[in-house]
């Protein structure tokens, strides 16, 4: 193994073990006393969720008072709910939870709440605004932003005209919901727009999306302009597009804008466009340390968002070492 290799492992290791070891809760250790911070991600299987991982661990890296602890849901609510009420016997300073879905971890965050531990929800929500802070994008905004830009590429307000697939995200979560509402204040004016779909759900996933596509182009023989609710979902559908030998027929637009994803995909002509959707993971730890810290902190942090096209893509991409 070069020696480059075993210092980046090394450096590795030592971010798991200031990430991930458990401090005794004794107050003999007062003086170097740590804030223990739990995060329950919903899952990793996912390339949004990977980034989110990787920036709030790089976060924790730069807070040597900060103790985190990680659990992966696996993209199922009960073992969400396991791992937050783990977390709360931990009796940890404070919990990150971005919940796989808003209405089955309502409960484990009241709990926490009731707890009396810091609650900081990320970027999907939960039907309790009692928790300490939400940190996320504006995924109303977003939607209209998309919606704009669909009826813009379909021949601009008041003569738009085309068919749309519109893929949703997962039904349960409040981003798919917000990402369909501020879509449709747009599309929903332009009489010459034709919405193809019925609340069809790729729960996020690029091959249920292509499922779902390659079901509509069998029964649509003109399709103008598909929405994925995220970046792989329209990848998904563009790629099944691409197999009935349809893809230049019509534009994708995603979400999401991982540079190595959406950006790529737009800078290679795949997607017309993508809109950032930044994780929460740097400043959802930012905010929990201060707040630990004493000081106050916003309701409601708003990650900013921006559209990718083909005319900033490859900046971006270079600006990313891409
Ligand atoms: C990842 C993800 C992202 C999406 C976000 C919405 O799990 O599906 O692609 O933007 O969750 O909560």
């Amino acid at each position: 193994m070069k020696r480059r290799d075993i210092l980046k492992l090394t450096a590795v290791a030592a971010v798991l073990a200031a990430t991930t070891a458990l401090m005794p809760a004794d107050d003999a250790l007062a003086q170097d006393k740590k804030f223990r911070i739990g995060f329950s991600q919903a899952t990793t299987i996912e390339p949004w969720r990977a980034q989110f991982n990787k920036d709030i661990i790089a976060e924790a890296a730069k807070h040597p008072d900060v103790e985190l602890i990680i659990t992966d849901g696996e993209d199922r609510t009960e073992k969400q709910v396991a791992d937050v009420e783990n977390l709360i016997r931990q009796e940890v300073d404070a919990l990150l939870v971005s919940p796989k879905e808003s209405a089955g971890l309502t409960g484990v965050v009241q709990q926490a709440i009731d707890a009396k531990i810091p609650v900081f929800v990320l970027d999907r929500n939960v039907e309790t605004d009692q928790y300490t802070q939400f940190v996320g994008g504006d995924n109303k905004l977003i939607g209209r932003a998309a919606g704009e830009y669909a009826v813009e590429l379909l021949g601009g307000k008041g003569k738009a005209e085309g068919n749309i697939v519109e893929i949703w995200g997962g039904m349960g979560t409040q981003p798919a919901h917000d990402r369909h509402d501020g879509f449709h204040e747009f599309t929903d004016k332009e009489p010459g727009i034709k919405n193809l779909l019925d609340q069809q759900s790729g729960d996020w996933k690029q091959d249920q999306a292509y499922n779902i596509m390659a079901t509509a182009l069998r029964n649509n023989e003109k399709i103008d302009l598909v929405y994925g609710h995220n970046d792989p979902m329209a990848y998904g559908a563009y790629l099944a597009a691409k197999d009935a030998g349809r893809e230049k027929e019509m534009k994708f637009i995603g979400i999401d804008a991982l540079p190595n994803e959406g950006v790529t995909w737009v800078n290679n002509g795949e997607l017309t466009a993508t809109f950032l959707y930044a994780t929460p993971g740097a400043e959802g730890l930012r905010q929990a340390v201060k707040f630990l810290k004493g000081e106050k902190v916003e309701k409601t942090v708003t990650l900013d968002t921006m559209k990718v096209t083909k005319e900033n893509a490859a900046q971006i991409l270079k600006d990313n070492g891409l």
